[in-house]
Formats: C-alpha cells, sequence, structure tokens
C-alpha cells in the first residue's frame, strides 16, 4: 500500500476556492490530490500552493524537445509535487531528460509517469497519425521504451492495467483513472473499473474525480472508495 493510500482525486475545476474546498474535504482519505492543466494554467504556482492537505499529482502531460521539458520539470521543483507526467510519445530523451530534471531535487523530486496512447485514441484515430499497431500493441510499446527511459510509472487505462503489470513486473507504478465505484454513472469516461477491481488488477494508485467531487459530500464519497481499497 502506498503511503497515505491508494486513492487520487482530481480536482478538475478552475476555480481555486472550490479546489481548495474539495482538497479540504477529501485529503482525510487521499494518498494524492491531482491538479491538471485547466487548474494549473488558470491559478499558477500561487492556486497551486493554497491546495493543501495531501501531497500533489500534477497532471501535465508535458510533450516538447527535451531541454524544453527539462526545463518545465525544474520550473515546477519548488511547488514539489509529488508525481508529474509526460507523455511517452516525446521519446527516450525527453523522457530521460525529465526524469534527471525531477532526480536534481533529490529523494524530494517527483515521480515521473507517462501516459502512453490518450483513451481518446480508438484504432481509426492512431491509423491516422501514421501508428500501424493496434492500441494495445501501442501501450506496451511506449510504456516500455518510457520504464526503460527512467520513467517511474506509467498512467493508464483499467483496460490495460493488468496486461501492464504483467509486462513489466511489480516495481513500475501503475496509476489508473477511468474509476467508477459500483453504479456510478460513466459519464465520457467509455472504459471504466470500479476501484476495487482495478487494484486487483494490478493499480499502484487510482484516479477518480467526478464521483467524489460531484457528490452531495464528497468526504464521504472520498471514505467510501478509500476503504474499499484498503
Ligand atoms: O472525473 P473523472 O473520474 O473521470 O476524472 C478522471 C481524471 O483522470 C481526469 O483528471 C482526467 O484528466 C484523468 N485522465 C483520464 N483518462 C486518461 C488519463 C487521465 O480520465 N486516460
Amino acid at each position: 500500500m502506498p503511503d497515505g493510500g491508494r486513492l487520487i482525486v482530481a480536482l478538475d475545476t478552475v476555480e481555486a476556492e472550490r479546489a481548495r474546498a474539495w482538497a479540504d474535504a477529501v485529503s482525510p482519505h487521499a494518498g494524492l490530490l491531482k491538479l491538471g492543466l485547466e487548474f494549473f494554467l488558470a491559478n499558477g504556482a500561487a492556486g497551486f500552493r493554497a491546495i493543501t492537505g495531501a501531497p500533489v499529482f500534477l497532471d501535465l502531460k508535458l510533450h516538447d524537445i527535451p531541454n524544453t521539458v527539462a526545463g518545465g520539470v525544474r520550473a515546477v521543483l519548488p511547488l514539489r509535487p509529488r508525481m508529474l507526467t509526460v507523455h511517452a510519445a516525446g521519446g527516450s530523451a525527453m523522457i530521460r531528460a525529465a526524469h534527471q530534471a525531477a532526480r536534481s531535487a533529490g529523494a524530494d523530486g517527483p515521480i515521473i509517469l507517462a501516459v502512453t496512447v490518450l483513451t481518446s485514441l480508438d484504432e481509426a484515430a492512431l491509423h491516422d497519425l501514421g501508428v500501424a499497431a493496434t492500441p494495445a500493441e501501442q501501450v506496451l510499446r511506449l510504456g516500455r521504451l518510457a520504464i526503460e527511459s527512467g520513467a517511474d510509472g506509467l498512467v493508464c487505462s483499467p483496460l490495460e492495467v493488468a496486461m501492464l503489470r504483467q509486462a513489466l513486473g511489480p516495481a513500475v507504478k501503475l496509476v489508473v483513472p477511468g474509476i467508477r465505484p459500483d453504479g456510478h454513472a460513466a459519464a465520457d469516461q467509455a472504459r471504466t473499473m470500479t476501484p476495487a477491481r482495478a487494484v486487483a488488477e494490478g493499480a499502484d494508485w487510482i484516479v477518480c474525480g467526478r464521483p467524489i467531487t460531484g457528490a452531495a459530500d464528497p468526504g464521504a464519497a472520498a471514505a467510501a472508495i478509500a476503504a474499499a481499497i484498503q
């Protein structure tokens, strides 16, 4: 069990006050809080610093030339995010540059997670991009490349977690969004899994947003999910 628990709560909003209220409510039950691109572009470092209660996963999905990505990672090190994301499609040198920049902060540096194939891309969309592989093949190819290039782990869909755990072994960190408690509407997440099932299939952490932040009592919703994966 990771320190603080396996639940990551996604605080997806541009409103700093709303994010702070959610953070206060769910922090007792969350291993991490996730801030994404929309929050960070709207509120910047000051908004990030106002989110307290649990370590923060900064989900910026960086993708640029190695020098620029390394600079981006170094730029957020003073905020002490616990996790950062990059796109594996940026290639080996870019992933390695992100890893080295993160390690420049020593043991306090964030772990680097790679995103393989966006779950919004199906086989036809990959074909349009010139990728002949199936999504599963491409996920595995990019996942291996990322880990060999210094990434600590991967963000992956519920459908990929068992395959990646089996292929890449126990040390690779797997972080899994697309989580829906039993009976909860899937919203725009087409491929979902319950929290307990995702952990049983090999997830180190699960990411859950709207089933918690959209609940009448976000603290209670987070507590119920945390209890289901203890
Ligand atoms: O609200 P919901 O539980 O769907 O939130 C899921 C979170 O995980 C969002 O912040 C979303 O950006 C992120 N995510 C995802 N699917 C991926 C990668 C990340 O839903 N493939």
